[in-house]
């Protein structure tokens, strides 16, 4: 199969595709050609304006868990339009099916979390879960606890607090980012970030003692919260060294630092538990979730937080008069009843057994693209994935940053009908619908290895 991609400059469909400022775009790639637009879907796949159509591998950005065309979810936001299409949760009020799935969401939630607040995106969650530790930490007598420990590497969203986490070059420069709360610990990632023969234990102890240190030079009392997504996403795929989290729990709570999970990516089932906290066994505090919540189909996220933390909260909330922080659209109807659907269905279908199921073979795809002398590392668990390149012949050294290596088999892998994303530590990431069917599973890595041969040539030449 070989893409084509019409140019959409001279297109009469469109007054102008000039005035979008796009997201996470370079706007002189797209000055030329403009956007490739994408106009339906029907269970992992999607399609163009052209009628090219693509096996979604990253379900969109890592969210849309129950494929492209799941009529349910769009009968949930129809029904719930037509009964009530917006009301607000302000000032003691709220609706039907918001109270319904917070019930659901603490039914479910990780480590007896007992109180649920409702905002629309991941950063969103993520600067509330800030707020929410100032505000605690404060009504405690303790308002210097503000610095927030996140790791490099790590993606917590754009909002001002949550760019600040994001300890990624490419979301905080020309912003004047990071703001001076955030604090980055040792980046996790073992295949690239160890020294030369340093075990994967050794390893873990050498984080812990960084994350230990970083601790005593800022000063506990000047610390509220820790947080850290349960398996980075965007910042490469990485899954945590064994233990690590076990070994860093102990230190936060003797110093009364929060644990912040940043589910947004690993949650609902992604990792082959319902939670990435339960994957690897952190007991958080707070938990931020998004995507796969709704599976995309309505822009919602939630803030879980501890008994202990939603007391204190409203015991402060009494004192100053009301709990001073929401959003227009916090529990919005139509997408509390999507994700209400969404977690039914979860339920109904068994979605995460069938993910359990069908991890064997995505698992044995990922593994064997090893062979490729452009792959230094793969990895993978529940269905989300990575593998890394490096310059050919050598062990983990990488190709020179300039030849935008990922980039280009992104590109190569899409013309072949598959959607993939390229990381900025030159990998490529691998997030297809949970909904996927092994055939799919395999049709996809198919397709990714009729490119990958080529590619090996092409990485020989930078070596
Ligand atoms: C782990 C994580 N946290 C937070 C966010 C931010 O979510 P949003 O883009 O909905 O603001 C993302 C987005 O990809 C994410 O991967």
């Amino acid at each position: 199969m070989n893409i084509q991609n019409k140019s959409l400059k001279n297109s009469l469909e469109f007054k102008s595709i000039d005035y979008q400022l796009q997201p996470y775009t370079n706007p002189e790639l797209i000055s030329e050609k403009g956007p490739q637009v994408f106009n339906s879907g029907s269970g992992v796949n999607v399609e163009d304006i052209d009628g090219n159509s693509y096996i979604e591998g990253m379900s969109g950005l890592w969210c849309a868990s129950l494929g492209f065309g799941e009529n349910e979810l769009i009968e949930a936001a129809v029904k719930q339009m037509r009964k009530l299409p917006y009301y607000h949760s302000f000032t003691g009020k709220t609706c039907e099916t918001t109270i319904k799935l917070s019930e659901k969401l603490i039914e479910i939630a990780p480590n007896n979390l007992k109180k649920v607040f409702f905002c629309n995106s991941g950063s969103e969650a993520n600067d509330t879960a800030i707020k929410i530790v100032w505000y605690y930490h404060s009504s405690l007598g303790n308002p210097n606890k503000r610095k927030i420990i996140s790791r490099k590497g790590s993606y917590h969203g754009v909002t001002l607090a949550a760019a600040s986490l994001t300890a990624l070059d490419y979301a905080q420069k020309g912003f004047g980012l990071p703001l001076d709360f955030a604090l980055h610990t040792t980046w996790p990632h073992y295949f690239q970030n160890s020294y030369e023969n340093e075990s994967e234990k050794e390893f873990c102890s050498r984080l812990i003692k960084d994350l230990e240190q970083l601790i005593e030079m800022e000063g506990a009392e000047n610390i509220g919260a820790f947080i850290a997504e349960p398996l980075m996403g965007a910042g490469g795929v990485i899954i945590p060294p064994k233990s690590y989290f076990e070994m860093i729990q102990p230190i936060l709570k003797r110093n009364e630092i929060l644990f912040i999970a940043d589910e947004v990516i690993s949650g609902f089932g992604r990792t082959g538990n319902m939670w990435g906290s339960q994957t690897f066994n952190i007991k958080p505090d707070i938990v931020t979730c998004a995507k796969g919540l709704s599976s995309a189909y309505a822009p919602i996220s939630a803030v879980l937080m501890s008994e202990n933390i939603s007391k204190q909260v409203e015991k402060q909330a009494i004192k100053l008069g009301q709990f001073g922080h929401g959003y227009t659209y916090s529990g919005h109807p139509v997408s509390s009843a999507v994700a209400l659907r969404t977690l039914e269905i979860m339920e109904e279908r068994d979605i995460i057994t069938h993910v359990r199921d069908i991890t064997t073979v995505f698992s044995k795809r990922i593994s064997e693209l090893k062979k490729y002398r452009c792959i230094g590392n793969v990895r993978s668990i529940g269905l989300i994935g990575a593998a890394e390149f490096i310059k050919p012949g050598t062990k983990r050294e990488k190709i020179d940053p300039q030849h935008k290596f990922a980039a280009k088999v992104v590109k190569k892998i899409h013309e072949k009908g598959v959607i993939l994303r390229a990381l900025p530590i030159d990998a490529i990431a691998f997030c297809p619908p949970l909904i996927i069917s092994k055939d799919e599973i395999n049709q996809m890595f198919d397709r990714i290895e009729t490119v990958l041969p080529e590619m090996d040539q092409v990485a020989y030449g930078y070596v």
